[in-house]
């Protein structure tokens, strides 16, 4: 199989911890130059670190989803510039993170930081970046979805609405985009076991305990997941919603 990505750029958004640092390690085990973006610059700092003691490229970004339009559009401008060229595989991974709160909690502020960081910002920033892909004869988009986009589970309406739009969105820009060479799919992770899930054994352990796998997913799973459908392997996939789950979704 060939999973080489060695003269490709990524910007892997959320890249400074869990996910999306595994997704930013897996693509530049693979060659690409990857650009690390977050808030915390100390984080992505070790993140770019570990990357380049491992052999790989990598640079920070900063730029906070929240901002809007004007942010979205600098942080994929910073990006092209310090990837020395078009960005070939973006990765919207970065979302509001909400635990568990019914929805008579859930405040109209959550409501409009959800929908700004996990929906507005990947719209802005695919349209930011996928015209200079074009121009260069393709590119690929990876959308960070989850099982709460498949599934309905209490205590999660918000949460699960973002990740309901960003399937959605993914099959609409797959849509737009494919005739264009852009392949646009998405991952759907079940519980993985990243430092914010790691503080949520107790509620989390039963019901890992019922899956087919019997197992959480890892950030190196997704990650690897991440680089198969930025290959050229996947050249015939547009679309997909690929859960990496353990079973959850299918049983
Ligand atoms: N962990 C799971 O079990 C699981 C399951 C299914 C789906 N997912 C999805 O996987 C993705 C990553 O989740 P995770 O569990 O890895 O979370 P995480 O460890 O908390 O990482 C979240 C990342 O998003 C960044 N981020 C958050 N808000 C931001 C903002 N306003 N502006 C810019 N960056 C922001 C954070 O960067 P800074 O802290 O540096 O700002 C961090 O790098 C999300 O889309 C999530 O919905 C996770």
């Amino acid at each position: 199989m060939s999973t080489e990505l060695k003269g490709r750029t990524a910007l892997v958004t959320g890249a400074t911890s869990g996910i999306g640092q595994g997704v930013a390690q897996a693509l530049a085990a693979a060659g690409a130059l990857v650009i690390v973006h977050g808030r915390d610059a100390d984080r992505g700092g070790r993140v770019v670190d570990g990357i380049t003691r491992a052999g790989g490229a990598a640079a920070f970004l900063a730029a906070d989803l929240a901002g809007g339009a004007g942010t979205v559009t600098r942080l994929a401008a910073r990006a092209a510039e310090l990837a020395g060229g078009p960005i070939d595989i973006l990765v919207n991974n970065a979302a509001y993170l909400v635990g568990q709160t019914s929805t008579t909690d859930t405040t109209e502020a959550m409501i409009d930081a959800a929908l700004a960081v996990s929906v507005k910002a990947p719209i802005l920033l695919t349209a930011a970046l996928v015209p200079a892909m074009a121009e260069r004869g393709g590119g690929v988009v990876i959308n960070m979805g989850s099982i709460n986009g498949t599934s309905g589970m209490a205590k999660t309406a918000l949460y699960g609405t973002t990740k309901s739009a960003i399937h959605g969105l993914t099959r609409a820009l797959a849509a737009e985009y494919g005739p264009a060479g852009i392949r646009v799919n998405a991952i759907a992770p079940g519980p993985t076991l990243t430092e914010i899930t790691q503080a949520h054994r107790d509620f989390l352990d039963p019901l890992i305990a019922t899956l087919p796998s019997r197992a959480y997913s890892t950030p190196a799973q997704i990650g690897a997941t991440a680089v198969f459908l930025a290959s050229d392997d996947a050249a015939n996939i547009h679309g997909a919603v690929i859960p990496v789950d353990g079973g959850f979704t299918a049983v």
